[in-house]
């Protein structure tokens, strides 16, 4: 009993345990949603499970930060000993005492782990929307301009398509937004391809946890997640060979496979099956984690010429390329 826990499973826990002295052991994770019982070797609690183990500190990586307190109010979880390191929508931080977390990581690892910048949350002008609270807080300003973006898309036909689906939360909100058009999915489903990971771990735009985390997922789940399947097109494997010959014409496309080539192979094969005011979300063009992404804009308009494309300011630097 006791120890030290990690809420959530996705990219930002395999970050955060990247961020943790060599010396601190993890004795699980935490999800509300878990994909298999175990992740990076360790448990994978649910939130009801989490009082019984009587954590001594559990470092919060994943975003829904209201959502996650309130669970652990309900479940007893003493608040100080909670240490949310992602509560970036919002203005004030969260945390009441970094107190258990400095006694267990030192000062100078608490300091890094705590957010460090807030984003304004306005509230925007008020639609009826499929979405929940839970998709907003994933990254308000992405999700609220890709609600926008789809009100506008009524008219434009095509298909929608995502390249780089893991766990399914953004694919989420595309099916949910736009319940009758395809969406066809292109993920391995198994993370990335290990020769393209290599490299750019080589090159320090990928780290062992992030790579590791996008092995936690797979197609049956997110299919269990989207809420008109009837329109999901999954197409599992490595893509462009995933692509097995389809021919289609697109109104939106969320480029989302994090690495160089495979964002460059993503441009190649949509940009020139856009319909005309149709666009494409790509996302951690202004990421100071994955280089390769914008490295893949720049050869791509370097050959091609420059996007008309809007950057959003939202938590990894979208960039919103019009057609
Ligand atoms: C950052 S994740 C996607 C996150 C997702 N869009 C979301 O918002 O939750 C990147 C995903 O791209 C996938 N991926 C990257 N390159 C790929 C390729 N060439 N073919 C298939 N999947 C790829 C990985 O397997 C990984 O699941």
């Amino acid at each position: 009993m006791g120890g030290i826990y990690i809420w959530g499973t996705g990219c930002g826990a395999g970050e955060l345990s990247a961020l943790l002295p060599e010396r601190v052991e993890i004795s699980g994770f935490v999800d509300s949603f878990p994909m298999a019982d175990t992740f990076m070797d360790k448990p994978v609690l649910l939130p009801e499970q989490l009082k019984a183990a009587e954590p001594e500190l559990v470092l919060v990586s994943a975003r829904a930060s209201a959502a996650i307190l309130s669970k652990c109010q309900e479940l007893g979880i003493e608040r100080d000993v909670l240490l949310f390191t992602k509560n970036s929508v919002r203005l004030e931080d969260m945390n009441i005492s970094y107190s258990a977390a400095q006694k267990l990581l030192g000062a100078d690892t608490v300091a890094a782990l705590i957010p460090s910048y807030h984003a304004v949350r306005e509230p925007m002008k008020k639609y009826n929307s499929p979405l929940s609270a839970r998709d907003y807080e994933n990254d308000y300003v992405r999700i609220k301009t890709l609600e926008a973006v789809c009100r506008r898309l009524d008219s434009v036909p095509g298909a929608a398509a995502e390249l780089g689906v893991y766990k399914g939360s953004f694919a989420r909100c595309i099916n949910a937004l736009m319940p009758e058009r395809k969406l066809y999915l292109f993920d391995t489903f198994e993370g990335f391809e290990s020769s393209e990971a290599a490299r750019e771990k080589r090159l320090g735009n990928l780290s062992e946890g992030v790579e590791a985390a996008h092995k936690n997922t797979s197609l049956n789940k997110v299919m269990s997640l989207m809420p008109n399947p009837a329109s999901v097109r999954p197409m599992p494997g490595y893509f462009p060979e995933s692509l097995n010959g389809l021919e289609d014409v697109f109104a939106f496309v969320s480029l989302d496979a994090d690495l160089e080539e495979s964002t460059l192979a993503g441009l190649e094969y949509f940009v020139p099956r856009m319909a005309e005011g149709g666009c494409i979300f790509l996302h951690d063009y202004d990421s100071h984690e994955f280089a390769g992404v914008r490295n893949a804009v720049e050869r791509y308009e370097a050959q091609h010429g420059k996007f008309h494309a809007l950057p959003l300011c939202d938590v990894n630097g979208t960039l919103v390329i019009c057609f």
